[in-house]
């Protein structure tokens, strides 16, 4: 694992960087005056409320409140990790991160062999993609024709057709200068020991290019054209490929979509490029292995929702009973999973052409919450009638769960296992292992991914007392519920107080206004570095406590209630206004003294 990345590093990376030429390679800006300005990408405007300054060498939208530096915007615009932003800005400026403790030669010869791979695997790619388009590509294009795949979507998932021989992309690499050995070692040759030959691994099939979120090749997959075995061929583990944690389809996903909201994963890659091909652009799969958690915290970085899309058969609910058992220790408030069954003997690929696109997204849109799969699945092949089903089924539940990080998911799934099944809710608390009593109150951070690399667990909502305010309260349900703002008043006179709950209120209003957002984590992003973000992710760590039916319900309770008190002045406050006129010499009706008496007597 690498090392922390020394502070004074990053001081000096952002001192050689220019935010401007950063922002402006992904964002149209236009020089206006000392800044540049254009529109917002973080939130959608006709114009443009987003400005960048050279000499702050800083970023902030006027509209939505997105602020910060060259590195913080690489973070939200790429949805980096920070020492991935680090990284990305350094290799532009051909610097090297230096790692704490990690400086050791090794490390450096791990990353330079990393880099090397990387190219090599990008000129493969290309060398794919060119050889589609030539002569013998002929009957790989007419495959993929067959399969209703148009040419503009093979170019967007960068496919292409590895020829039918033995050496060719050997040939091609060699004459690049790129070292057999190393050509083995990415997995794109094959190698036999006994002989000491090697050849190419990927021989006529069309290869779909496996790519990491920045886009760069990792390995391949390859289907032949015909009924051979095996249909589906992956790149070997390589240094830099992992099949369980790589999705396919992810980078395209967020390339036709920056502010993706949910992602489907399928299993294929024809059914991630089929659906692509009919207008839904937000489907991954996994490369012929069931979910990690890995997967899913990928996901769950970009998305607050992931939709499953199983068979209908035996075997997908199979898969799905898998996919519950990996996502629930996931399911931190404001992460939404859910289960769609497709009818026996389709593939979302099959079932898109067949029904097209809105019935396909219908299916999306209905498919079965988790809870409402788990306590089916739970209830499947038993008579709840009968005493002893009922207990195993409760027992079966309750260790799901037992799974859940804290959170409102978990306590509303205990008062529904009580209520299916007629056992007082304390009798299942009682048996849940008690939860980490851990009150400190931990660092913004703590709610994105940690900055180290990978194999962190996910960050887990923390318990915290003391009663909160109601303003507080408030900023609570929109920090969890950040949807619920649809609900408000369009004016904000009721929360207009000058106290700090009250303007950071406003602000996550009108920002959440602005962006239309509809995960914490967003919003939370936009805060991050700041007071007010600890503010609102230690917010964003007390479990609501309500069900979610309510929630909205008690937003409407709070604003009437502040609605109410902006709108009566205090007692203090009128007693002091009709005092003054008083003393200014004014002469009081005798309905004003009289309310002044009235005033002055309820005080006492
Ligand atoms: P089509 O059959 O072309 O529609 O592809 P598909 O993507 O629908 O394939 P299928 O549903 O049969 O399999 C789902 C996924 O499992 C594939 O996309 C592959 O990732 C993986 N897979 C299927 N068959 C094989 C195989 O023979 N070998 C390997 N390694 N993986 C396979
Ligand atoms: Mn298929």
């Amino acid at each position: 694992m690498a090392g922390q990345i020394p502070q004074r590093f990053i001081d000096d990376l952002l001192a050689r960087v220019d935010v401007v030429e950063v922002v402006g390679e992904r964002v149209k800006l236009k020089k206006a005056g000392r800044n540049h300005s254009g529109l917002c990408p973080f939130h959608q405007e006709k114009s443009p409320s987003f400005t960048v300054s050279a000499d702050k060498q800083f970023y902030h939208c006027f509209g939505c409140g997105a602020h910060g530096n060259a590195l913080r915007f690489l973070m939200e615009y790429d949805k980096l990790r920070f020492p991935e932003a680090v990284e990305q800005l350094a290799s532009r400026m051909g610097m090297e991160v230096p790692r704490e403790g990690a400086d050791d030669p090794r490390a450096q010869a791990r990353e330079k062999k990393r880099k090397e791979g990387v190219n090599l695997l990008e000129m493969s790619a290309s060398y794919f993609r060119e050889r589609l388009k030539m002569p013998e590509g002929k009957a790989a294009r007419e495959y993929l024709e067959g399969r209703g795949l148009s040419d503009e979507v093979r170019e967007t998932f960068g496919i292409g057709y590895a020829p039918a021989q033995w050496e060719a992309l050997k040939r091609h690499l060699g004459s690049q200068g790129v070292d057999e050995s190393v050509q083995i070692e990415y997995g794109l040759l094959v190698h036999h020991e006994d002989s000491g030959r090697s050849y190419d691994r990927f021989r006529d099939r069309v290869v779909f290019p496996i790519r990491d979120i920045r886009g760069r090749t990792l390995g391949f997959g390859g289907r032949v054209m015909g009924d051979a075995k095996p249909k589906y061929l992956n790149s070997p583990e390589t240094p830099v490929f992992h099949k369980g944690r790589e999705l396919y389809g992810l980078y395209e996903a967020r390339q036709a979509n920056h502010r993706l909201e949910r992602l489907l994963i399928v299993e294929g890659y024809m059914d991630v490029v089929a659906l692509a091909q009919f207008g839904i652009r937000n489907a991954v799969a996994t490369l012929g292995t069931a979910t990690t958690a890995d997967h899913l915290r990928r996901l769950f970085r970009l998305v607050s929702e992931v939709v499953f899309c199983f068979d209908g058969d035996k075997a997908g609910r199979q898969a799905a009973a898998r996919a519950l058992e990996t996502v629930l220790p996931e399911m931190i408030d404001g992460r939404q999973a859910r289960f769609l069954f497709l009818p026996e003997g389709e593939d979302p690929d099959s079932l898109v052409r067949k029904e097209g696109t809105e019935a396909f997204e219908d299916r999306v849109t209905c498919a079965s919450p988790l809870s409402e799969f788990l306590f089916e699945h739970a209830a499947q092949g038993r008579d709840l009638a009968q005493l002893e089903s009922r207990e195993r089924y409760a027992s079966q539940v309750l260790a799901a769960i037992e799974k859940l990080p804290q959170g409102v998911l978990k306590s509303l799934m205990l008062t529904e296992l009580s209520r299916r099944t007629g056992v007082e809710q304390s009798r299942f608390e009682a048996l849940l292992a008690p939860a980490p009593e851990d009150n400190d109150v931990a660092p913004v951070d703590e709610f994105f991914e940690p900055v180290v690399e990978d194999g962190e667990p996910a960050p887990r909502p923390r318990r915290s007392g003391g009663a909160l305010g109601l303003m507080a309260r408030t900023l609570q349900l929109l920090v969890h519920e950040p949807r619920l703002v649809e609900r408000l008043p369009e004016s904000l006179d009721w929360c207009g107080g000058q106290d700090e709950d009250a303007r950071l209120c406003r602000e996550v209003i009108t920002l959440l206004r602005a962006g239309g957002y509809s995960s914490a984590q967003v919003l939370l992003m936009h805060f991050h570095g700041s007071e007010d973000g600890e503010r609102l992710a230690a917010l964003a760590r007390r479990e609501l406590l309500i069900p979610v039916a309510a929630r909205a319900a008690e937003l409407d309770g709070l604003v009437s209630y502040f609605q109410r008190a902006s709108q009566t002045p205090s007692r203090q406050e009128e007693i002091d206004a009709l005092l003054r006129r008083q003393q200014s010499g004014e002469r009081l009706s005798s309905e004003e003294r009289g309310r002044l008496m009235e005033l002055l007597a309820a005080g006492r």
